[in-house]
This record gives structure tokens, C-alpha cells and sequence, in this order.
């Protein structure tokens, strides 16, 4: 892990002025280079040198069509993932947001202060709602659930990949909207995107790496079967034989060498492929060498968790009586500014 994860400004920033990070992810069933690259890995370094709340987000997961039966083990999956990939419960609060009602309670009255128009506008919105039949209001009304998720914690930083961005820029103009109608009461937070892994492109090369999409490498994979996945990436498009120089800027292997391998083996791979002194294979050999340096330890660690489920539930218990306390704080002053009725 050579690669900084956000930029000198964001760290100097960090490290001079102790803000609150609050951040989240699906319980999709698999934590996968994307999201770790994107988020997780930078949540790590974060967490060590500021307060963050960290959520993962099964009210966001009812958007997507889903099994009930799994809904609980694969929430608890990804407690297992995030924890193995090295973050410290003690600094970054790990919860489930379903134990914080209260974020729901937030959401309606955030819902009230948002127009239509600014949640059809969202990217992920058009996205999702052009592959469905019938649009259900919660994918629409999806990034206000997101606005309370942060500001309940009056987070000020929120650590994500670079397709959140959008949806921390509405939860700036959610908090906006509110403290002009009840009074300053939110702080308008700001995404924090790592420098290199801020979009991670599937093993497709060309669209976002996601679950949804099948592209994926899990980092709890077999080896065996993660080199299979890699082995058959796609590469420079324009690169059809192996006597062919390659541009490494146009691939996507050569990104996840940027993010996972040392500077010496980036700065060898850009050379050789330029001048094709090294095929895709060779090249693919030597990112999966960093990727598995990477990754073996996480899944010795993952292995651990999970011959240990009580370890995690008490994690995630004391991390839900942990945020739940600031956000029924939060909640208090919100019925107050808004003027609820007090028995
Ligand atoms: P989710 O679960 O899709 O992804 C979790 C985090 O991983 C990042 N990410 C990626 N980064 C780079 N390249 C990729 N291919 C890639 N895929 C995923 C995402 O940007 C995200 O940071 N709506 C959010 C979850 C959420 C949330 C929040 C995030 C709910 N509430 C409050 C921050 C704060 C989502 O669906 O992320």
C-alpha cells in the first residue's frame, strides 16, 4: 500500500483540526476492490486520526431488490469484511443503521425540505430508475436517507468513492435548507476521495466495479479463484498482441497497480508495457503478488471473525448504543428548533 489515500491538503487538513467522519456501505454480501479501494482502505488511515462514525447502511439495501433471509447474515458479512481489512472498532464506531431509528425519523423531516426536482437530478437516480420498470420513491427519495445518515452525527467529513459525491453535495444543500428554516443546526459536511482509488473500473474495463454488475474481485475470494478473474481482465483495448506497446494509462490493470503495488514495480510496469518488454500476463502476475500481500492477512483475519461471531455482535451493539446516544442528542435539538409538541 504505496499510494497516498487522499490528498496532502485533505491529510494536512485531518491531522491539524480533529473533525467528525461518519461514513457507509451497503451490506452487499461482498467487500470487493472497489469499495476497498474507494472507501474502506481510506476509512483505515482516517479513522486514526479522527472521530468517525461508521454505518452499514441496511435501510439503503431494501432500494435493491433483495432476499430477507439473507439480509442479516450478509450485514454481518460485511461487519466481518470491514473489521478483517483493519478497522479499529475502538476509533470508527461500526453500527447497523437499522438499530438507530431515529435516522428514519430524520429522513421525513429532511423529506420535507427537498425538492423533487434536485433528487431527479441525482446520477445514481437515472441510472438505476432507467433499468426499472416501475420507479419506487425510495430509490428517489435514497440520498436524503443518505443526509441523515451523516448529519445526524453532525459529521463534517464523509469519506467515499467518487460516485457518492453527488449525494454529499445534497446532504450540503439538505442541511442548508434546514438551518435556514429552523436556525443553524447541521454543519454542510464534505466528501473526502481518495487521490488514485476514487473509481475503480470492473474487470470489464470499462464500467464502475460493482456487485450488481458482476465485474468484481472479492477480497475474501479464494486466490485461486481471484488470479482466475484477473487473469482474463480486460487490458489496453488497443493492445491485441503481446508484441504490441501497450498504454498503460489506458488500463485498468495499470490502475490497480497503482493502488496496491510499490512505486518501483508502477514505475517498471508503465516502462515495460509502454515499450511491450512485458506482456498482460506477466503484468497481472506481478499485481496479484501485491494484491495477494494484501489480502492474505485480511482473510486470516476475516477467518478469525467469523469462528468468533460473539466478538462481532458486541462490536456492533456497542457501537449502535454509541451512535444511537448522539443521535437521539440530535434528535432532541431537531423536535426542539422544529417546534414538535412536548408532553
Ligand atoms: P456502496 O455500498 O455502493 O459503496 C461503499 C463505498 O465504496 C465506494 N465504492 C467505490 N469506490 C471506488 N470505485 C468503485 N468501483 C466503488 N464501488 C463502491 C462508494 O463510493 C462508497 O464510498 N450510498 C452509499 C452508502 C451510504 C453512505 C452513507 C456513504 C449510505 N449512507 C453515508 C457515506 C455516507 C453506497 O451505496 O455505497
Amino acid at each position: 500500500m504505496t499510494e497516498a489515500l487522499a490528498t496532502p491538503q485533505q491529510l494536512n487538513h485531518t491531522m491539524t483540526k480533529t473533525k467528525r467522519a461518519l461514513t457507509g456501505i451497503q451490506p452487499s454480501g461482498e467487500l470487493h476492490i472497489g469499495n476497498y479501494l474507494g472507501a474502506v482502505r481510506n476509512w483505515i488511515r482516517l479513522a486514526q486520526r479522527q472521530e468517525m462514525f461508521t454505518s452499514i447502511v441496511d435501510y439503503h439495501a431494501l432500494t435493491s431488490p433483495l432476499d430477507s433471509e439473507e439480509l442479516a447474515q450478509k450485514t454481518f458479512d460485511m461487519a466481518v469484511a470491514i473489521l478483517a481489512a483493519g478497522l479499529d472498532p475502538e476509533k470508527a464506531t461500526l453500527f447497523v443503521q437499522s438499530q438507530i431509528p431515529e435516522v428514519t425519523e430524520l429522513t421525513w423531516i429532511y423529506l420535507t425540505l427537498t425538492p423533487i426536482g434536485e433528487l431527479e437530478r441525482m446520477t445514481q437516480f437515472k441510472d438505476k430508475a432507467s433499468r426499472q420498470q416501475s420507479i419506487l420513491s425510495g430509490l428517489l427519495t435514497y440520498p436524503v436517507l443518505q443526509a441523515a445518515d451523516i448529519l445526524i452525527f453532525k459529521a463534517e467529513e464523509v469519506p467515499v468513492g467518487e460516485d457518492q459525491v453527488q449525494h454529499v453535495e445534497l446532504t450540503r444543500e439538505v442541511a442548508r435548507k434546514f438551518n435556514l428554516a429552523y436556525g443553524q443546526t447541521f454543519p454542510e459536511p464534505k466528501a473526502i476521495v481518495p487521490e488514485v482509488g476514487g473509481r475503480i473500473k470492473g474487470l470489464d474495463g470499462k464500467t464502475k466495479m460493482s456487485k450488481s454488475l458482476g465485474n468484481t474481485i472479492g477480497l475474501l475470494e479464494p486466490p485461486q479463484e481471484a488470479w482466475d478473474k484477473l487473469r482474463v481482465a480486460k487490458t489496453d483495448p488497443a493492445r491485441l498482441r503481446r508484441s504490441d506497446p501497450g498504454d498503460p494509462h489506458s488500463c485498468n490493470i495499470f490502475n490497480l497497480h497503482r493502488n496496491f503495488s510499490p512505486k518501483t514495480t508502477v514505475d517498471m510496469v508503465e516502462v515495460e508495457c509502454a515499450r511491450a518488454g512485458i506482456g498482460c500476463v506477466d503484468c497481472k502476475k506481478f499485481l496479484f503478488e501485491h494484491m495477494e500481500s494484501e489480502f492474505r492477512p485480511i482473510r486470516e483475519r476475516a477467518a478469525d471473525y467469523q469462528a468468533k461471531p460473539q466478538q462481532v455482535k458486541e462490536i456492533l451493539a456497542s457501537g449502535a448504543e454509541k451512535a444511537r446516544k448522539v443521535a437521539r442528542q440530535t434528535m432532541t435539538e431537531v423536535h426542539e428548533k422544529v417546534g414538535f409538541y412536548k408532553p
